[in-house]
C-alpha cells in the first residue's frame, strides 16, 4: 500500500469565528438493526474459524443481518431510523428542508436509497442525496448538514448513515465476512439561536491512492492490476486487512489529534469519543494513545460487527438514548473507511 501521510489542509477547518450567526443543534436521534442475529457460532458452521480468534482479533461477538424475505435492505432500515429519530426529535417530517443518506450499498443507484427515504418518512420535497462516501457517510453527513444549516440554506435536515454490507459479502471468505453487519443511524438537525452549538471543528479527506485495498467491484474491468477477476468476486467487498488496518490505526489517532489541535482543545475536554466501529483493536490503540477513560470511548462492535456508514449514528443513538449525551457537552465523531476516505465532527451538543 502507497505510504500515506494525512496532512492539515483546508478540509481541516475550525469554524471561522464570527461567521456563524445560526448554531445547529441534535434535534433526535434514531437507529434501526434487522432482527436476525449472525453469530461467531454461525460462522463456525459455515467456515475454518472459531469464536476466539474472531473476538481476539475482532471483538466482534454478533451481528444483525437484513432478511431479503421480509423486503429489509438499506432503504428500508434508513426510513425506520429516521422516522425514530423524527418521533425523538418531535418534529413533524415535513418540516425537514433536506434528508442525506450516507450508504455504499443503496437499493438502487437511481432513485437515491434518500428521496425513496424522504418520501416514505412524509418529508414532501425536501432535497434528499445519497454520500458515497464508504463508512465516512454519516460523518461527511454530519458535517455537511452543519455547513447548510448554518448558511441560511436549511433549518431543518435529516442525516442517516446505512449499509446493507450482508448483501455484499462473500461468504466462503472468512477473512472478510466475519467482520460485517447492518444498521442504520440517523440524527435530526436543526438550526438554533444558540451560536455556540453545532460543529466546531472538522476534517473531511480523501486519499484514492490506496482505493485498492477496499473495494466493491461491480464489474471485471473494475479490478486492480496484479488481482484475477472472477465472477464469484463481483458484488462483493474485496479487503486487504492489513493495509486498511495499518491505515485505520494511524488515521484515527492523527485525526483526532489535528480535530482537536484545530479547536485549540486537549483529549480530556472533550466527552465522548463516538467513533467509526471496524475493530475493537483500532478503537483501543486510539483510547490508549490518548490516555481516554473507556467511558469516553464508545464501544458496541461485539453486537453489531462493522456496519460501515451505518456505525456511527448507532452508537450515537445508543448513547443518546441513554441520556448520555447532553446539551453543552462536546462529542467528536470520527470515521474511516473505502475511498480511502477519513473524517471527523467535533460537536459543541
Ligand atoms: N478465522 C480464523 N483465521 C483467520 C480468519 C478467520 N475469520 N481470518 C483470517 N484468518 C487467518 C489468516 O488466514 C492468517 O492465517 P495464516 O497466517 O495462516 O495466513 C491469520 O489468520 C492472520 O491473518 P491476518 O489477516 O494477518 O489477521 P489480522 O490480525 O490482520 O486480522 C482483520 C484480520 C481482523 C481483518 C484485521 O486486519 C482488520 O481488522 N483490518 C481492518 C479491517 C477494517 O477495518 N476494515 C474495514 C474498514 S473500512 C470499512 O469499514 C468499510
Amino acid at each position: 500500500m502507497t505510504a500515506r501521510h494525512p496532512h492539515a489542509s483546508r478540509a481541516d477547518a475550525a469554524m471561522p469565528p464570527g461567521a456563524p450567526a445560526i448554531g445547529v443543534r441534535i434535534a433526535g436521534c434514531g437507529s434501526a438493526v434487522p432482527d436476525t442475529r449472525l453469530t461467531n457460532a454461525d460462522f463456525e458452521r459455515m467456515l475454518d474459524t472459531s469464536d476466539e480468534w474472531i473476538v481476539q482479533r475482532t471483538g466482534i461477538r454478533e451481528r444483525r443481518r437484513c432478511d431479503p424475505a421480509k423486503g429489509e435492505n438499506s432503504r428500508t432500515l434508513s426510513t425506520l431510523a429516521l422516522r425514530r429519530a423524527l418521533e425523538n426529535a418531535r418534529i413533524d417530517a415535513g418540516e425537514l428542508d433536506g434528508v442525506i443518506v450516507g450508504t455504499v450499498t443503496p437499493e438502487m443507484l437511481c432513485p437515491s436509497n434518500s428521496c425513496r427515504v424522504a418520501a416514505a418518512v412524509g418529508a414532501g420535497t425536501a432535497a434528499a442525496f445519497d454520500i458515497s462516501a464508504a463508512c465516512c457517510g454519516f460523518v461527511y453527513g454530519l458535517n455537511i448538514a452543519n455547513a447548510l444549516i448554518r448558511s441560511g440554506s436549511m433549518r431543518t435536515v435529516g442525516v442517516v448513515g446505512c449499509d446493507h454490507m450482508t448483501s455484499v459479502m462473500d461468504y466462503t471468505d472468512r477473512r472478510v465476512s466475519i467482520l460485517f453487519g447492518d444498521a442504520a443511524g440517523a440524527a435530526v438537525l436543526r438550526a438554533t439561536d444558540d451560536t455556540s452549538r453545532g460543529v466546531v471543528a472538522h476534517a473531511m479527506h480523501a486519499d484514492a491512492t490506496g482505493w485498492a485495498d477496499l473495494y466493491l467491484p461491480r464489474s471485471k474491468a473494475d479490478f486492480p492490476p496484479g488481482e484475477t477477476p472472477t465472477d464469484e468476486k463481483l458484488n462483493r467487498l474485496q479487503m486487504n486487512g492489513q493495509a486498511v488496518f495499518k491505515f485505520a490505526v494511524k488515521t484515527f489517532g492523527d485525526l483526532i489529534q489535528r480535530t482537536l489541535d484545530s479547536a485549540g482543545l486537549k483529549a480530556e475536554d472533550v466527552d465522548h469519543y463516538i467513533c467509526h466501529q471496524s475493530n475493537a483493536r483500532i478503537l483501543e490503540a486510539s483510547r490508549e494513545r490518548f490516555g481516554l477513560p473507556e467511558e469516553k470511548l464508545y464501544v458496541n462492535i461485539q453486537n453489531y460487527g462493522n456496519t460501515s456508514a451505518g456505525s456511527v449514528g448507532l452508537c450515537l443513538d445508543e448513547l443518546w438514548r441513554a441520556g448520555r449525551v447532553r446539551e453543552g457537552q462536546l462529542a467528536l465523531f470520527v470515521a474511516f473507511g473505502g475511498g480511502l476516505t477519513w473524517s471527523s465532527s467535533l460537536w459543541r451538543i
